[in-house]
């Protein structure tokens, strides 16, 4: 019972991250950590999805720098080439025509609606047509691979949706085409906030320095970041989101780092101040990031290896992804010619 023939069950996960800006604890807490942890459980495709990040404005010589930054840093933090597929979005044609083709069956209405596309078009004087169609190039991603579960944080759960209705959709006009995929959120840690504004998410793009924590900052940098966390005046560690944002959030990020549970971590700082807590949990983070990161400088160090190792997850995301583009020309109703694609050459998985 070795070879992969012996083991259909096995779930496909497919997930994606853009590679814009410095990740943070936010994207390992909704992202990295979900899925290494996915990777024991399934058949997995990690997607650096660097033709997402044309669609806000960006510089050409960073995206190259930044694409091979996110390689290490999700080698990093624990995936296997061996078992995942890590591989590049630009590196498979195949994600960009199906975001044309899927363009058909999305509802213009519906895009409009997406709360991200609202937030990161306020207030700019140019947003892109991409920012606005984003969504339909992510629903092309999970579809291509036939997926079952995508972990996500849930900022991407109206997305997810948005892919789901995708799916049914082309589904019920051309016939059974794709699997409809669910989603993977995390229990606690779904949405971690900004240490100096917790109403709101900590984000690559829009939170201040002192903020957010990334992964790659010094120990001493996250220590500060987390001295100076906005809590309230109560002085009472306690997890209640809407009355304590700013407490709770520490408590989630506590027990992100240190897979204690939020009640158990309530009971051990009842009696301590807001300081001692505080400092407790830059150091659990400290903890959790030193070995991250100096594995990625590790890793980050040697480009070819990198190169090497996104050519054979292209490869293999190729061969994946094949029969389901071909089957979404097939059903369209494309014509095909003497020597261009093979119609019906493979059956996408499952169907
Ligand atoms: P991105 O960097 O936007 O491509 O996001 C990569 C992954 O990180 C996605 O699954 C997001 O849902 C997740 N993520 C981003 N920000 C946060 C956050 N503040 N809390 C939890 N998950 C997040
Ligand atoms: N839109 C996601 C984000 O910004 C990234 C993404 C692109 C993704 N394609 C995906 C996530 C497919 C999951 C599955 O975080």
């Amino acid at each position: 019972m070795t070879t992969t023939e012996t083991e259909p069950t096995k779930p496909r996960v497919f997930s994606g991250i853009q590679p814009t800006g410095r990740k943070t604890l936010g994207n390992y807490s909704g992202g990295f950590r979900q899925y290494v942890s996915t990777q024991e459980t399934g058949d997995a495709f990690f997607c650096i999805v660097d033709l997402h990040s044309i669609t806000v404005d960006y510089d050409p010589a960073e995206l190259r720098e930044s694409t091979l930054d996110l390689a290490a840093m999700l080698f990093a933090t624990g995936l296997d080439a061996q078992r995942s597929t890590v591989f590049c979005q630009s590196h498979v044609t195949a994600h960009a025509e199906a975001a044309w083709l899927l363009s058909a069956v999305t509802s213009y209405g519906q895009l409009g609606r997406m709360t991200q596309f609202k937030e990161k078009a306020e207030g700019r004087d140019f947003v892109s047509a991409g920012l606005f169609t984003y969504p339909i190039l992510m629903a092309g991603d999970i579809l291509l691979y036939q997926t079952d579960l995508v972990p996500i944080g849930e900022d991407q759960r109206q997305h997810l949706e948005l892919a789901r209705d995708v799916a049914e959709r082309f589904n019920h006009r051309f016939g059974a085409t794709f699997r409809v995929p669910g989603g993977v959120f995390p229990e606690i840690g779904g949405r971690i906030m900004d240490l100096q504004e917790p109403t709101k998410k900590m984000s690559t793009t829009l939170s201040s320095e002192q903020g957010a924590v990334y992964l790659t900052d010094s120990p001493d940098g996250i220590r500060k970041k987390f001295r100076s966390a906005v809590t309230d005046s109560e002085r009472e560690v306690r997890y209640d989101p809407d009355a304590k944002p700013g407490i709770s959030n520490l408590l989630e990020i506590m027990s992100v780092a240190t897979a204690e549970p939020i009640a158990e971590l309530e009971r051990r700082f009842a009696d301590s101040g807001y300081g001692t807590f505080k400092d407790a949990v830059g150091e659990s983070v400290v903890e959790l990031l030193t070995p991250i990161r100096e594995s990625y400088d590790a890793l980050r160090a040697d480009e070819r290896e990198l190169q090497r190792l996104l050519g054979v997850g292209a490869e293999k995301a190729r061969r994946v992804a094949e029969p389901t583009i071909e089957a979404m020309y097939d059903r369209m109703g494309f014509a095909r010619a003497a020597a261009g694609r093979l119609f019906g050459a493979a059956r996408p998985r499952g169907l």
